[in-house]
């Protein structure tokens, strides 16, 4: 491709370093979209006549049934994606194929391809990410009426409902799809003609190309446009964090199902035995979810690591985003398809979660909340309550056993009414506060869940990224 200049050939050690094909040609229909819309503006420029326009069209659809069919002979001598398909075009149709690479360079093509590939990327991974949050909200649904303890510090702490536990994770998730729909904003700009880096004094019709390639908009600066990768960069951050939610759940989901606690029971088809013990039944989704989040953040840190300090314009380094954006997407789109169907079949062991739900201690802030509605300001009620939990700590008397005098020894504003204080069902229809997991808040919750991701008529998925004719 730069053969004029040069007396050698690239050595053979220099071409498996520098080459890319092995894993830029997943990029492939990306970049024939791509050259489809470019040859189509060349094409309205009248640099191509419409005989050569139609035979690089047939020769780029031809290349690219047949690398969906497997039949298509990459070469690493032709470095990267974009030359072995332009060769691939020109060995096959001649002149006008080798009138394709007017006015564009790999430059502003790979800009092209990366930001069509990470546009179609995310709308699978909000997808995903909707499949998921229904997973969720199903199980939430199927054991509506569970409580358990919620924790701080890991230790007990106040009673919830278990599928307010789990419609938190919903609400992660639910930001994570914001902040992905957010990238898409910076992604979905079209930066072909910017060409190696200065545009190009063959001056094409961009908005025609976006238009083509169905983009809002075209970038305003050519140097920008080829040389910087921010918008990989916050994809792999939104991508990263979307991992550490996974990864909570995935702590989550370990400790539930261990014996210690109980609460969950995972289905046989997504745990693992062991080799050695014969009783064990692993939680390997979970724990492997919770290791591959290390990746995502390692991909975000050789991004990020990669930019700094590139002096304008385009680098080779570059080339080096490929891959950790690639490792990225499939990482999280199989965790969380993985993770969907696992909650899907997760069953709570609701009469265990009840039990644990039922330790007195976990109500010590209601009573002291009852003093507080007797006139005694919070600081006292606390004080009294620690004093109380102490003596039931001490005595082995629970809460709801120890006899009115003594409460009164402690405090004289405790009445006969306080033990009605001290049941799991009051306590958590007391909660009836915005955001707080009274039974009929977390209801309407899950109402509003189930609506709003119930799919869409209106939008059809399987034809949204798909090219127009040109
Ligand atoms: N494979 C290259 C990349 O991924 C394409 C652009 C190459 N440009 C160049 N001037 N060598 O960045």
């Amino acid at each position: 491709m730069w053969k004029g200049r040069f007396e050698k050939d690239t050595s053979d050690l220099v071409q498996r370093y520098g080459e890319s094909i092995s894993y830029d040609w997943r990029l492939y229909s990306h970049d024939i979209r791509g050259s489809i819309a470019h040859a189509s503006a060349l094409n309205a420029a009248g640099i191509l006549t419409a005989k050569e326009f139609a035979a690089i069209k047939k020769g780029l659809n031809q290349i690219e049934k047949e690398i969906d069919a497997g039949t298509f002979e990459f070469s690493i001598g032709l470095e990267d994606i974009h030359m072995n398909i332009e060769s691939a075009l020109t060995r096959r149709i001649g002149a006008a194929g080798a009138k394709l690479h007017t006015a564009r360079s790999r430059n502003d093509q790979i800009a092209l391809d990366i930001r069509l590939y990470c546009r179609d990327e995310v709308r699978e991974i909000i997808g995903l990410i909707r499949k998921l949050q229904t997973a969720l909200v199903g199980c939430a649904g199927r054991h509506q009426s569970a409580v358990v303890p919620g924790y701080t510090h890991l230790q007990r702490g106040q009673p919830v409902l278990f599928a307010h536990h789990l419609l938190a994770y919903v609400e992660m998730l639910e930001r994570d799809a914001a902040r992905l729909a957010d990238c898409l904003k910076r992604i979905n700009v079209m930066p072909l003609g910017s060409g190696a880096l200065a545009g190009s004094t063959i001056v094409l019709d961009r908005k025609l190309v976006a238009k083509l390639l169905e983009f809002p908009t075209v970038t305003t600066n050519s140097m920008d446009a080829i040389s910087d990768r921010d918008f990989v960069a916050e994809l792999l951050f939104a991508i990263a964090l979307a991992g550490t939610h996974l990864s909570r759940l995935s702590e989550d989901v370990i400790l539930w199902a261990s014996a210690e606690f109980g609460f969950v029971s995972l289905s046989d088809a997504h745990t693992t035995g062991s080799s050695l013990m014969p009783q064990k039944k692993n939680p390997d989704v979970a724990e492997l979810t919770r290791g591959k989040t290390g990746r995502l953040y390692g991909n975000l840190m050789s991004l990020l690591t990669l930019l700094k300090g590139l002096p304008m314009t385009y680098n080779r380094d570059l080339q080096e985003d490929k891959e950790p954006l690639f490792d990225s997407i499939d990482t999280i789109r199989m965790a969380l398809d993985v993770f969907a169907e696992m909650v899907a079949a997760m069953k709570v062991n609701e009469s265990v979660t009840l039990k644990a739900a039922s330790d007195p201690f976990l109500l010590a802030t209601d009573l002291a909340d009852y003093l507080v509605k007797k006139g005694v300001p919070f600081r006292n009620a606390h004080e009294v309550i620690g004093q109380l939990t102490a003596h039931s700590l001490k005595s082995g008397i629970a809460f709801q056993e120890i006899p009115l005098e003594t409460y009164r020894s402690f405090s004289g504003a405790f009445e006969q009414d306080l033990y009605s204080v001290l049941n799991v069902t009051t306590a958590l229809k007391a909660r009836k506060g915005i955001g707080a997991p009274s039974p009929s808040n977390v209801a309407n919750e899950l109402k509003k869940w189930k609506r709003q991701l119930a799919p869409k008529a209106s939008v059809n998925r399987n034809t949204r990224n798909r090219m127009p004719k040109v």
